[in-house]
């Protein structure tokens, strides 16, 4: 099944074409024809944090720009077309008018071309995103199921556990800020740009990660819940009171804090569950602390680690092909109406 699929959430506008196929029993296949992303970072930047509508307009400036990369001259347009077998677009989770407008463009272009339209869940893009084939050639994932996700973005920390393909439930999320919102935050008290992930972590790692004993929000609670907000307030105060800090030092300490929460929590969860994997995705994904920190602790335990390759962590509609065609294995339909809201249903 050869998917086109549309992303504007956020401030990405991205598109793609993905061949999908394979059961939830043999595990999905995907073979990616086409990938093109424009990032809206510059126009935010200057307001340190998404505006939408800012997003909204740059997308209805993007999209068809990335359209005319992809299908290019009419005849190929026409030809590609063919070849398509449906359209999915992202509902949810999001900022609405983003989000509208993806659906609205998404509408538009599958009446055109006579194909039908599904509604993709964002979330479900990036969990199942370790299932995307890898650049480094590493052998496809099996024993995967049990599993352990953890979905770590910009608006979202949720761990859940996956039985198999078809069957997952939530376990915690965040109960107030999400992880990325905290990097970006704490960037922002550190007077790096927007988006802060990639910059504390370029920051941390001229630092000493011990330097300050910052807090680690309910990392001893039994339960699958985080909170990042506390652990961001004491940036601000260390900041406050301390004006000639080393900022690469409360970079590397704020970073340590807050990636040993998520792994004593991720690893606590595949304890409980008898997990056999762990499958790490969203835009913090991307860190590499994170990263090494989770794929040690789980060598240690003799479970397997998976992760999409980098260029997948962020935000992009090859997700969105993967999310949509796992919603299509899982019989989950999504109405087409932006779902600002949107959670992960178990
Ligand atoms: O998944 P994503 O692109 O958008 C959402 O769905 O939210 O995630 C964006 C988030 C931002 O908060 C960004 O700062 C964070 O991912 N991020 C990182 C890194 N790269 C991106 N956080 C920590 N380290 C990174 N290397
Ligand atoms: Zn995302």
């Amino acid at each position: 099944m050869r998917i086109f699929a549309i992303e504007t959430s956020c401030d990405e506008t991205a598109l793609a074409i993905v061949d999908c196929s394979g059961t939830s029993r043999t595990l999905p296949k995907f073979k990616i024809i086409a990938s093109e992303v424009a990032s809206q970072v510059k126009v935010h930047a200057p307001y340190g944090g998404v505006v939408p509508n800012l997003a909204k307009r740059e997308h209805l400036k993007n999209l068809p720009v990335l359209y005319k990369r992809i299908f290019g001259e009419k005849l190929h347009e026409k030809n590609l077309w063919k070849t398509i077998d449906a359209v999915a677009v992202t509902v949810g989770p999001g900022l609405e008018p983003a989000l509208w407008t993806g659906i609205v463009w998404a509408k538009q272009t599958a009446r055109k071309w006579k194909k039908s339209l599904a509604g993709a869940n964002h979330l479900e893009g990036h969990l199942y995103s370790f299932l995307l084939p890898e650049k480094t050639k590493r052998a496809r994932p099996k024993n995967i199921f049990p599993a352990i996700g953890l979905i770590v973005s910009g608006g979202h920390t949720i761990l859940l556990s996956l039985s198999s393909l078809l069957k997952r439930k939530k376990l915690g999320e965040t109960r107030d800020d999400a992880v990325g919102e905290a990097f970006d935050k704490v960037a922002r008290l550190l007077r790096l740009p927007y988006p802060g992930g990639p910059e504390i972590q370029k920051l941390a790692a001229q630092g000493k990660r011990d330097a300050i004993p910052f807090p680690r929000p309910m990392i001893d609670d039994k339960n699958c819940d985080f909170s990042f907000s506390g652990l961001k307030t004491s940036v601000l105060y260390y900041v406050r009171d301390h004006p000639k800090a080393n900022l690469a030092d409360v970079a590397a300490s704020f970073e340590e804090a807050a990636v040993a929460v998520l792994v004593k929590k991720t690893m606590r969860a595949a304890e409980t569950h008898k997990a056999k994997s762990i499958v790490l995705s969203g835009g913090v994904a991307a860190n590499k602390h994170l990263r090494e920190m989770l794929a040690s602790e789980a060598k240690t335990r003799s479970i397997a680690f998976f992760v999409p390759d980098f260029e997948y962590n962020t935000d992009n509609a090859v997700m969105i092909t993967v999310g949509a065609y796992v919603a299509h294995l899982r019989k989950k339909k999504y109405p087409l109406v932006a779902n600002g809201n949107m959670n992960i249903p178990n």
